[in-house]
């Protein structure tokens, strides 16, 4: 399956991407706010080939897409929606730092909504992020996500306990702001 908008392709992945995904996920800039990375090729090997492992779920649990622009078909990130309680989802992202501060995040997690909220009928979209990842927010804020709240030492990466802002929008405030 796969979502369009103005500029981008939002696509699965496909083997021939991993060349691509490892630029950004091997970036330690890129990822300093992630709970992953940087990838080691085997890594970013092992991703893609999850993200394949979704595309076949029944009933399908987790959208991880490739986010292509339309103009020159360069893949530039990715961004990942997955099913958690029921009629709730998450949204995730992280794009190639050459591709940053043009909106792209922006506009490919706006089609996640639309996706999530008219396709998949949730109830509930959620995200978080570092609370010193201000793009990350500042995302969220631009889909009229509402600051949740601040989540104390919840996640454990590379022997580190860290902190989220959880930010949600309901079914009934995406259709009031469209
Ligand atoms: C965070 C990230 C996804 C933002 O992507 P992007 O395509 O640059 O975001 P957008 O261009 O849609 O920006 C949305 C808004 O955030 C602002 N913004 C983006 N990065 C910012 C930063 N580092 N500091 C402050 N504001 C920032 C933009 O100016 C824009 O606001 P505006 O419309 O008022 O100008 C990108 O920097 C990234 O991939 N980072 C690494 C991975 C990551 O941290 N993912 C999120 C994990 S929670």
């Amino acid at each position: 399956m796969q979502l369009e908008t103005r500029r981008l392709l939002i696509r699965e992945f496909v083997p021939e991407d991993i060349a691509r995904v490892h630029e950004y996920a091997s970036d330690p800039l890129v990822v300093q706010h992630m709970i992953w990375g940087p990838n080691t090729l085997e890594d970013t090997r092992s991703y893609v080939e999850l993200t394949r492992d979704m595309q076949l779920e029944q009933p399908r649990q987790g959208f991880e897409f490739a986010v292509v622009l339309k103009a020159d078909h360069v893949l530039v990130g990715g961004c990942g929606l997955h099913l958690s309680n029921p009629g709730q989802g998450e949204i995730g992202y992280c794009y190639n730092r050459s591709y940053w501060g043009q909106g792209l995040a922006s506009e490919a997690a706006a089609a996640l909504l639309e996706f999530g909220f008219n396709e998949l009928n949730l109830h509930r979209v959620y995200a978080t992020c570092r609370p010193e990842n201000t793009g990350s927010a500042k995302v969220m804020q631009k889909l009229g996500m509402v600051y949740e709240g601040h989540l104390r030492g919840h996640m454990r990466h590379k022997g580190k306990w860290l902190d989220s802002y959880q930010y949600s929008i309901l079914e009934e405030e995406y259709r009031a702001q469209r």
